[in-house]
């Protein structure tokens, strides 16, 4: 497979239609979690304009195949950084703690026009401007990771990336277990 760099539709809705196509494609028939975070990480990495990160943590009690219990020693639930586009971020981030960390406890997606005015904000990139972190489920409805997305612009994100982003947090809900 060749994945080639496309021109997006400057409709962000039809630009999200054409997006979780192509996340269902990349992911259809590939069992491995990480790849295919990494893969989703690298098309939205492409896709979408103004941003300096976007990725992945996640929770490892979730995630036992890749985070096995016995080598945790109390770090079960932290979130983690996973596979990402950006810079170099911060490993660990507590569940409550910052914008991610308050997506998984209030069980949210965060839109944050602004971050510095966000309380508790955790500034991995001092680029970053605007975010935005949409919380991941298992097949129970426990929140297993996030969506993390920053950018050097204020208000960067609105009511419409946040229900394309939702729609492709939603194939990969279907392929986590
Ligand atoms: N800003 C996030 C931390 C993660 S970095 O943005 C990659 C937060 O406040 O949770």
């Amino acid at each position: 497979m060749s994945f080639q760099k496309i021109v997006y539709p400057t409709d962000k809705k039809k630009m999200y239609a054409l997006l979780e196509k192509q996340a269902l494609a990349l992911t259809e028939g590939i069992p491995h979690l990480m790849s295919n975070l990494a893969n989703i990480s690298a098309l939205l990495g492409s896709a979408l304009s103004d941003i300096n990160w976007v990725g992945f943590y996640l929770i490892p009690k979730h995630f036992p195949t890749y985070y096995p219990l016995s080598e945790l020693s109390g770090k079960e639930d932290l979130l983690t950084v996973g596979p990402f586009q950006g810079l170099p971020a911060c490993v660990e981030i507590q569940i409550g703690k910052g914008v991610c960390g308050s997506a998984v406890a209030e069980n949210a997606v965060m839109l944050v026009p602004n971050v510095h005015e966000f309380p508790g904000h955790i500034a991995c990139d001092s680029a970053s401007n605007s975010e935005i972190v949409l919380p991941i489920h298992n097949t129970t409805g426990d929140v297993v990771g996030v969506l993390d997305i920053d950018s050097p612009l204020l208000e960067r994100f609105d009511e419409v990336d946040k229900e394309g982003l939702l729609k492709i947090v939603q194939v990969l809900e279907g392929i986590i277990s």
